[in-house]
């Protein structure tokens, strides 16, 4: 299984890392891929991915909740390591977020267009973040309709006439993780119309833990959870799950190939 979005560098796992790496193997997780947050979290997830090569794979973005006055700047600093002869496998983590704050909501747009751009120019797929911005991200991404774009619209958890609206973009796979499991989740209905050929596995590390660890720290080794969760609702064995999603993870970052 491949967990395509975890944020395996960040404080919560400095402690221990080795030891969550190991679960992450013993569950039966063979890559995980790690998306960028800002300038600051580069150079340790470039670090981490350097000691465990083979395994762990960074993006290169920056997140639209961290889009702030110096965003220029910090684009200008990203691309130039783009340019260099890099090590990521996606553009990520970039998109529009105006569920916390709307203040740059105009600086949020113009980040994504341009690291759309990276996108297209670099041949990368694209991990997108979106969040109370269903609207303006499908006008975005509308106007790229020309390129051959792909990638994942991560931490999906929206309506079937949503999943509809993105799944429109052929490139593009849904990034099902631990929200599946919540009770009251109304994503299992919508799930059951999506084909699994449409879906990539992920954690989002540590944030949204599977039930029963809800609340908890997430890691990459509860992707065993998301994908056993999947099982039940298609009504298959859960290696058919661990397979195809895994196919299309690896069609889609042939970077990390
Ligand atoms: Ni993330």
């Amino acid at each position: 299984m491949i967990d395509t979005h975890s944020h395996l560098y960040v404080e919560e796992f400095s402690e221990d890392i080795d030891a969550v790496l190991e679960r992450a193997r013993s569950a039966g997780v063979s890559k995980v891929f790690l998306p960028n947050i800002n300038k600051d979290s580069l150079v340790p997830m470039l670090d981490l991915c350097a000691a465990h090569r083979g395994f762990l794979y960074p993006m290169i973005g920056l997140h639209p909740t961290d889009v702030a006055s110096d965003y220029t700047e910090v684009l200008d600093y990203m691309e130039a390591q783009l340019q260099e002869n890099h090590p990521f496998v996606a553009v990520g983590e970039v998109g529009l977020d105006f569920y916390w704050d709307k203040t740059f909501s105009r600086e949020q747009q113009d980040a994504f267009v341009r690291q759309i751009e990276w996108a297209v120019m670099y041949e990368l797929p694209l991990m997108v973040h979106v969040r109370e911005a269903h609207k303006e991200l499908l006008h975005i991404m509308d106007s790229f309709l020309h390129e051959s774009l792909t990638g994942v619209f991560h931490c999906f958890s929206g309506t079937m006439e949503e999943a509809r609206q993105l799944l429109a973009y052929e490139g593009f796979m849904l990034g099902i993780n631990g929200v599946a499991t919540f009770k009251k989740s109304g994503l299992p209905n919508v799930l059951q119309q999506i084909p699994l050929e449409r879906i990539v596995l992920e954690t989002d590390s540590p944030y949204l833990a599977p039930v029963p660890y809800r609340g908890k720290r997430n890691e990459s080794a509860y992707l065993a959870l998301v994908a056993s969760k999947l099982a039940e609702l298609y009504q298959i064995p859960v290696e058919t799950v661990a397979a195809r999603t895994t196919k299309n993870a690896s069609d889609l970052f042939k970077r990390a190939n």
